[in-house]
């Protein structure tokens, strides 16, 4: 397996080191066209921290141009237990500072730090790629919105999403709010954010968050079925259908023919041209 000290984009040296992200307590590995990022602080339950933002923005600006399928994914029982309650208190995370601080440094900066955190969500949504959370056990605020970052979700049957942010007086902010929506609509993304409750492995299959469920042995061979699903077909193609089906929704049905019949065109001069 090729160590991911990938090649850089935009020629600036983004530090995806195996020490520096191990020192955060992540693991990227590139595989040939899979790429697989781990949370690997289980003894913690994979709980996230600004450095995991800025690290995962790194990834994403470092993704080898090969990769087509990326894996998120966490160790332990817990996907992730969401942002590192230390914040909370007035020591913080060391390094980091916590949200006294933050609050004190006043709004503008901390709205700025929100941003750089959520570059290391928003990535995944790529055309380009296809990304899918295998999510076990809890996946709870950050960790929940880091499983909506992807654009697919594979689940273990034990999974325990909770959007607990409105509970502890602040809101989802990790680019969560969207895709929440869009999946389950609006009455139940106000149902789930609003009562932090937990949403089980078959409501989430009902309600759209799960694309798939499995026995917890069985979540690492059913996201490698689906990858191998993916990678059978034309990358190219998968790239403008992508395109395409996240245009969709902010298009007309007229505006969205249009887009089709231009991405068929290029796809026909592609292959036959
Ligand atoms: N931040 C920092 N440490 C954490 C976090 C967290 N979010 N979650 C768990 N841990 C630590 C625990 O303190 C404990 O550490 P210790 O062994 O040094 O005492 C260790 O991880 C294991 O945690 P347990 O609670 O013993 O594990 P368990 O499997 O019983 O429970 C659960 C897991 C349900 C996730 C529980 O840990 C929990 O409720 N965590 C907090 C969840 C939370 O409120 N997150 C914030 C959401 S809001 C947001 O993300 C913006």
């Amino acid at each position: 397996m090729a160590e991911a000290q990938a090649r850089q984009r935009g020629g600036k040296a983004k530090d995806v080191s195996v020490a520096a992200l191990a020192e955060i307590g992540l693991r990227f590995e590139v595989d040939g066209e899979i790429a697989t990022i781990t949370l690997d602080r289980p003894e913690k339950r994979n709980a996230q921290t600004f450095a995991t933002w800025s690290a995962l923005g790194r990834i994403g600006e470092s993704l080898p141009e090969q990769v087509r399928v990326v894996v998120v994914k966490g160790e332990g029982p817990s996907f992730s237990a969401g942002i590192d309650l230390r914040m909370f208190t007035p020591e913080g995370v060391p390094g980091q500072g916590s949200f006294s601080s933050a609050a004190r440094s006043g709004g503008a900066d901390f709205e700025q730090r929100i941003r750089q955190a959520q570059a290391g969500f928003l990535w995944l949504r790529r055309p380009e790629i296809v990304s899918i959370a295998a999510v076990q056990g809890h996946a709870i605020g950050a960790g929940f919105q880091l499983a909506l970052a992807c654009d697919l979700r594979i689940v273990a049957d034990d999974v325990k999403f909770c959007m607990k942010e409105p509970a502890l007086g602040l809101v989802p902010d990790l680019t969560g709010t969207k895709p929440l929506v869009e999946l389950v609509g609006l009455a139940k993304a106000i149902d789930i954010c609003l009562t932090a409750r937990i949403v089980h492995a078959d409501e989430a299959m009902r309600i759209g968050l799960a694309e798939l469920v499995v026995a917890g042995g069985d979540l690492e061979q059913a996201v490698q079925d689906r990858i191998a699903q993916l990678l059978a077909v034309n990358r190219d193609a998968a790239v403008a259908t992508k395109r395409l089906l996240q245009g969709a929704r902010s298009r007309t049905l007229e505006e969205q023919s249009v887009a089709e019949g231009i991405e068929q065109a290029a796809r026909i001069k592609a292959l036959f041209g």
